[in-house]
């Protein structure tokens, strides 16, 4: 037992979910490799990358991330990422309340079916079109509190919040 003190290298499987649209991709490629990509496709099945984070402490954490697919005909695939997960992201769209209702979906399921001990996340992303904001700030965070999780927006494309959010889920490592 040290004083808490020596640097860990920590490794987590994560997966992200959410509707369609809503950012998942753009999220990851801009915390992989710090790019924004405007003409962004939609995910067919599920897309694996890495990336490390080194924290203040030194503690590294590798993130061992599932980009899933949001697209209703791949939703039967979903359990194959998410088993096993350490930590999961689920992601809706600031502007689309049916994204909203889609994120309640998976954390429904996530909470079904997931580990119990699992960091679950819950993501506003696309903040930077707030002219457009249809879905309410404190209304994300009172729901994410009801459910234990944590509550941050994001823009993938200004890159605002983007690598607090994987900061957070670092923190609450085990
Ligand atoms: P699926 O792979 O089908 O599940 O979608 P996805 O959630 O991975 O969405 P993706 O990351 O491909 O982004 C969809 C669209 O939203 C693309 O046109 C992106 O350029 C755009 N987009 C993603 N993030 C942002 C953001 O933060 N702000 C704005 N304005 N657009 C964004
Ligand atoms: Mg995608």
């Amino acid at each position: 037992e040290n004083s808490g003190t020596d640097p860990k290298n920590l490794r987590v499987k994560l997966v992200l979910l959410g509707d369609s649209g809503v950012g998942k991709s753009c999220i990851v490629l801009r915390f992989v490799r710090g790019q924004f990509d405007p003409t962004s496709k939609v995910t067919v099945g599920a897309s694996f990358l890495s990336q490390t984070l080194a924290l203040e402490d030194s503690t590294t954490v590798k993130f061992e991330i599932w980009d899933t697919a949001g697209q209703e005909r791949y939703a039967a695939l979903a359990p194959l990422y998410y088993r096993g997960a350490g930590a999961a992201i689920v992601v809706y769209d600031i502007t689309s309340p049916e994204s909203f209702n889609k994120a309640q979906y998976w954390v429904k399921e996530l909470q079904k079916h997931g580990s119990p001990d699992m960091i679950m996340a819950l993501v506003g992303n696309k903040a930077d079109l707030h002219d457009n904001r249809s879905v309410s700030s404190q209304d994300a965070q009172e729901y994410a509190e009801r459910n234990t999780m944590f509550f941050i927006e994001t823009s993938a494309k200004t890159a605002d919040n983007i690598n607090q959010l994987f900061e957070e889920i670092a923190k609450r490592l085990p």
